[in-house]
């Protein structure tokens, strides 16, 4: 490849010629506006719908290569941390960008720990959701609700400020997200007990009932740490697209990050690993998989679970919480379901139609079957993607803050609707 890092665009409309820079394998949208650009016309933008070849950002955050499988917190394999780290250390590594010494470690997880109570009126606000509302739906209202409890957050200039909130929202998630799972089964919401760690206290939120103290087994804290750090940053994705662009407009962090909740809660994203055991639950024994399959083909659904954006190869966390797997169906028995979806991952990885397509089993594919084994109801699963996206959303966040060329997202349209109408009033339309 020779030194010449420029693009030369010839516009055969008028036969003008454009030298474009190349920057780290992109060229600025912005630098396509002259080309055509006259008095009467606007100069050339660039079309890409749900910025499938849009970068949006420089980040330090995280790093995927989708064909080699790989994905980097802050440079470092996702297989190491998810061996040798805790969620909270993966946490300070996202936020801080590097690993934190003894003491960071111990003031960070003191920090969190003092500040997993949420007022009591977000208590109340949460009990006046229906009985079967969805946990995610809660979730989303009660982050957003946050933001008018501490207003000083809208002070997203001063770095002390931010960092309270970033520990506030990574401290009382949990809290939030068990609450929400106490709510709909009808049980009293569990304060926290800060004698527990994170995941063991989550767990002590979720499952207390008359015990004077949740005795949590370290095996399941521990396979639900590794989890939340799976699950704790993954670049641009759909709903740290939603917290940056709601973070353009300068909002405080609470109301973005609601957002990335509510874009979380898609089926296409965070809601997947609910689908897919609502899937597994449909297809049922593993003898309907080849009329599954044949379903997927003629478009009557998606193989829930299944292919990604920017993974064409496998995707490396899918491949550690099979893993994962194995270290809880220890403690609690098989899931039946595992069958199956073993059972159509075979099936699917050898069929053309999804070999052509590029499509392999993403981090949801099992991390349903896991939560269920925990006793999670499918409706929870997307709330503990949440829990562990909430350091990876705020990192981001925080990168936007600092970031000098960003600006409020405003992206153009290709306009198809009608011109210059003449309007009839209503009395005279409706003769
Ligand atoms: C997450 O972005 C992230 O990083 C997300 C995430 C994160 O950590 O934040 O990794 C978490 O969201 C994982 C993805 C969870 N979603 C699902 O499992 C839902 C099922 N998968 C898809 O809907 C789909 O694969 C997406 C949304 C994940 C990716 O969609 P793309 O990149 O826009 O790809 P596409 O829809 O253009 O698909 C390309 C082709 C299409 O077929 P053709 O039109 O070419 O015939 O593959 C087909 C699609 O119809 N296809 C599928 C399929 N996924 C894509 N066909 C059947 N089953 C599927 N699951």
């Amino acid at each position: 490849m020779t030194e010449n890092q420029t693009l030369t665009v010839r516009d055969n409309r008028t036969g003008e010629e454009y030298e474009l820079p190349i920057t780290d394998g992109t060229v600025r949208a912005s630098d396509f506006n002259q080309i055509g650009k006259s008095a009467d016309e606007p100069g050339l933008a660039v079309y890409d719908p749900g910025f499938t070849n849009t970068a949006s950002t420089r980040s330090a955050v995280t790093y995927i290569d989708g064909d080699k499988g790989i994905l980097e917190y802050r440079g470092y394999p996702i297989e190491q941390l998810a061996e040798k780290s805790t969620f909270l250390e993966v946490a300070y590594l996202l936020i801080h960008g590097e690993l934190p010494t003894k003491e960071q470690h111990e003031r960070w997880v003191h920090e969190i720990t003092f500040h997993t109570f949420v007022h009591e009126n977000v208590k109340s606000l949460m009990q006046g959701f229906r009985y079967d509302a969805h946990p995610m739906g809660m979730l989303l209202s009660s982050v957003g609700a946050l933001s008018t409890f501490y207003p000083e957050a809208r002070n997203i200039s001063d770095p002390d400020v931010r960092h309270e909130q970033v520990v506030r929202m990574i401290a009382k998630m949990p809290t939030l997200g068990a609450w929400s799972f106490r709510h709909a089964q009808g049980k009293p919401y569990v304060y926290p007990d800060n004698d527990l760690n994170y995941t063991e206290n989550f767990l002590s939120m979720l499952f207390k009932m008359s015990e004077p103290k949740y005795d949590p087994d370290p095996r399941l804290a521990k396979a639900l740490d590794v989890l939340l750090i799976l699950h704790a940053d993954h670049e641009q994705n759909c709903s740290t697209n939603a917290v940056r662009s709601v973070g353009s407009s300068q909002v405080d962090p609470y109301s973005a990050v609601s957002a990335g909740i509510a874009a979380l809660y898609g089926p296409l994203h965070g809601g997947a690993n609910e689908a897919v055991l609502k899937m597994l639950r449909r297809i049922g024994s593993k003898d309907k998989i080849p009329a599954f399959i044949e379903g997927v083909k003629n478009g009557d659904e998606k193989l829930m679970g299944f292919g990604h954006r920017v993974y064409k190869n496998f995707d490396p966390r899918a491949t550690i919480i099979k893993k994962a797997c194995d270290d809880v169906f220890e403690v609690t028995g098989v899931n039946p379901l595992l069958e199956i979806a073993q059972e159509l991952e075979r099936i699917a990885l050898e069929d053309d139609y999804f070999i052509k397509r590029k499509l392999y089993p993403n981090v949801d594919f099992y991390s349903g079957l896991i939560y269920e084994a925990l006793q999670f109801p499918p409706e929870m699963f997307t709330v503990l993607f949440a829990i562990g996206r909430t350091p990876g959303w705020l990192a981001q966040w925080l990168e936007l803050v600092d970031d000098k060329e960003q600006k409020i997202a405003r992206p153009k349209q290709i306009y198809t609707g009608d011109r210059q109408l003449d309007f009839v009033p209503a009395e005279e339309r409706w003769k």
